[in-house]
C-alpha cells in the first residue's frame, strides 16, 4: 500500500491495534497525526517513528472532548495540508457488569469514548474532506456490535451505534468522494484485551471462546484492514461493516 504525501490522523494510537496502524501507515508513507490521552506513549512512538523518517506528530486529545476533536483535524490540515484519512479507533470497554448492576457513570464514559467519539471525530472530518473533495474514514467498531454482549451493554450499545454512525455518514454522502467503513475485530492480543482477560478466568475462557479458530488476533492484522479500507485499492468499498475475526461470528 503507497500513502506517500498522504495525511493520516489515528486515535488511540498510543496503544494495541492503533499503534499497530500508525506503525503500518508510517512503513507505507503517510504523514501521521497521532491523537491520545496518553502523552507518555504518545510521545514516545512519535518520536520512535521521526526516528525512522516518518513525519508525525502527536497531539494530546480526548476523543469525547469536541473542542479537543475539532482541533485535531484543524491542526492536523494547518500541519500537511489536508487531512486524506483518518482512523477512529480510541476506545475503552468499562467496568464488566450485568447490565443491571451497571452503574449509569460506567454508562457516559463507554458511550462518550467509543460512540460520541466517532460522532464528533465525523463532524469535523467530514467537513475537512467535503471541502477537499476527497477522504477516507475508517471507524474502528466490534463484533460487539452486531451481536449482544453479556456484561459490557454500554460497549456493546456503543459499538451498534458507530455502525449506524458510519451507515448515516455515508447516506448523507452519496457521491462518495468520501469513503467511511467500520473494521469490526474480533478478540485481539492488544493491552485492553489482555488486561480484560487477566480480570477473572471466567472472562478470558469468554474471550478464548469467540476465538474458534484457537488463536487471537494480531494488531497488525487488524491494521491492514483498516489501512486498506483507507487506501486507493479500496476507492469502490464504501459503508462497509468489515468483520475481521478469522470466522468467528460466523458459526
Ligand atoms: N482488543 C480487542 O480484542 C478489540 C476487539 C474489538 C474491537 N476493539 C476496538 O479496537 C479499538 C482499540 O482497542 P485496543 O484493543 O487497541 O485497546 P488499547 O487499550 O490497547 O488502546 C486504546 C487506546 O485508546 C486510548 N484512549 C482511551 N480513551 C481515550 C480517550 N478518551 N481519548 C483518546 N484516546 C483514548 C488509550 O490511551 C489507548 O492508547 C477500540 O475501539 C476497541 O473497542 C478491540
Amino acid at each position: 500500500m503507497n500513502f506517500a504525501g498522504k495525511s493520516l490522523l489515528v486515535t488511540g494510537a498510543a496503544s494495541g491495534i492503533g499503534e499497530a496502524c500508525a506503525r503500518r501507515a508510517g512503513e507505507c508513507g503517510a504523514k501521521l497525526m497521532l491523537c491520545d490521552i496518553d502523552i507518555e506513549k504518545g510521545e514516545q512512538l512519535c518520536q520512535e517513528l521521526n526516528a525512522l523518517g516518518v513525519e508525525c506528530q502527536f497531539h494530546v486529545c480526548n476523543v469525547s472532548s469536541e473542542k479537543d476533536v475539532e482541533t485535531a483535524v484543524r491542526k492536523t490540515v494547518k500541519l500537511f495540508g489536508r487531512l486524506d484519512c483518518a482512523i477512529n479507533n480510541a476506545g475503552v470497554t468499562g467496568l464488566p457488569a450485568a447490565l443491571d448492576e451497571t452503574s449509569l457513570e460506567t454508562w457516559n464514559t463507554v458511550i462518550a469514548v467509543n460512540m460520541t467519539s466517532v460522532f464528533l471525530c465525523l463532524k469535523y472530518q467530514l467537513r475537512a474532506m467535503k471541502q477537499q473533495g476527497s477522504g477516507s474514514i475508517v471507524n474502528i467498531a466490534s463484533g460487539a456490535g452486531l451481536i449482544g454482549t453479556p456484561n459490557l451493554a454500554a460497549y456493546c450499545a456503543s459499538k451498534h451505534g458507530v455502525l449506524g454512525l458510519t451507515k448515516t455518514a455515508v447516506a448523507e454522502n452519496p457521491e462518495g468522494k468520501v469513503r467511511i467503513n467500520a473494521v469490526l475485530p474480533g478478540s485481539t492480543r492488544t493491552p485492553m484485551l489482555e488486561q480484560s482477560m487477566a480480570l477473572s478466568a471466567e472472562v478470558e475462557k469468554m474471550v478464548m471462546a469467540s476465538v474458534p479458530c484457537g488463536r487471537l488476533a494480531e494488531p497488525a492484522e487488524i491494521a491492514e484492514t483498516a489501512l486498506w479500507l483507507c487506501s486507493d485499492a479500496a476507492a469502490y468499498v464504501n459503508g462497509q461493516s468489515l468483520i475481521v475475526d478469522n470466522g468467528g461470528l460466523s458459526r
